[in-house]
């Protein structure tokens, strides 16, 4: 396995790859690696020909420089974990191999997919400097598949869309969840608890659970309920909510009307560590049909 840090190296170690036709899946992290970002490894591992994972601590989609500056840097481990789940190349640039002076350009993507829950908890500029660092790696390394974990279901959401405008000729792929035996979804700020944190974060992944539950089960029929029963149980297990929501999966508008297929989403603090999650949940009832009847009009 291969470690380089400059676009030339990188653009270097892939040129025999691709002279001779093979496929590229980039995997873009941000290091502390964990299982979670072994599964997309692993997945790219079996889907392509070269592996590359990028290990970038990205600046710009930082809204809490507190948050920054404690973000876990472990690069050897991560080379070894990378290494073990089967990627041939690591890129690990420096942030003035990535941001020069002069630098410019922002990726901007307007609308309900970036302004609602992540980008309004973390400000317009969180989704700019997510979109264009996935912008800047895919030109970079030119995969012919990327992978993404449905763990952040927006940043999935908000990346598939600006590919798709932006004609990029990659393919995104999403991974599902990796969680702990107890149900906590991996993250790499997960280091962060104490234990007994790490106990009460549990209570953000069985909101969830009830919450899709009582969809499946046709107890809860509106979005605002499901709410006010998740922020319930949070705050009763010690977290501070920020949102829990039933949502359209591509489009992130909130659904009210809880008559179909819905992503429920949510996000909690504890102990200042942020924590997200998300599950997807259908109603069993059939959705209601939006055409009035020719009875309704009348009445
Ligand atoms: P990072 O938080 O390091 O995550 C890298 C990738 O791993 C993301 O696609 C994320 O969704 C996925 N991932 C994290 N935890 C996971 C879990 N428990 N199960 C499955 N997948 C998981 O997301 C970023 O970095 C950055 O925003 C990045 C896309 C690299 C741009 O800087």
């Amino acid at each position: 396995m291969t470690l380089v840090h400059t676009v030339a190296e990188l653009r270097a170690a892939l040129a025999p790859a691709r002279a001779e036709g093979a496929s590229i899946a980039l995997v873009p992290t941000m290091g502390a690696l964990h299982d979670g970002h072994g599964s997309l490894i692993r997945a790219a591992r079996d889907e392509a020909d070269v592996v590359v994972v990028s290990v970038f601590v990205n600046p710009t989609q930082f809204n809490e420089a507190a948050d920054l500056a404690a973000y876990p840097r472990t690069l050897s481990e991560d080379v070894a974990l990378a290494q073990a789940a089967g990627a041939d190349l690591i890129f690990a640039p420096a942030a003035d191999g990535i941001y020069p002076e002069g630098f410019a350009t922002t990726v901007a993507l307007r609308g309900t997919l970036t302004e609602t829950f992540e980008g309004a908890e973390r400000g317009v500029g969180h989704f700019d400097g997510v979109t264009t660092i996935v912008a800047k790696l895919l030109a970079m390394v030119g995969p012919d598949c990327a992978y993404f974990g449905e763990k952040d279901a927006q940043q999935l959401a908000v990346v598939r869309r600006v590919v798709a405008d932006l004609s990029l000729p990659v393919r995104i792929v999403g991974c599902p969840i990796v969680r702990d035996p107890d149900g906590l979804a991996m993250s790499s700020r997960n280091r962060h608890l104490s234990p007994a944190a790490r106990e009460a974060a549990l209570a953000l992944p069985r909101a969830l659970a009830a919450a899709a539950s009582g969809v499946e089960s046709g107890r809860l029929t509106d979005g605002d309920t499901l709410e006010q029963e998740a922020f319930a149980s949070l705050r009763d297990a010690g977290l501070e909510p920020e949102y829990v929501r039933a949502v359209d999966p591509e489009s992130f508008t909130s659904v009210q009307e809880l008559d179909g297929a819905v992503l429920i989403v949510g996000a909690a603090r504890v102990e200042d560590v942020r924590l997200i999650d998300n599950l997807p949940a259908a109603s069993a009832a059939p959705r209601r049909t939006r055409v009035p009847t020719a009875q309704a009009v009348t009445a």
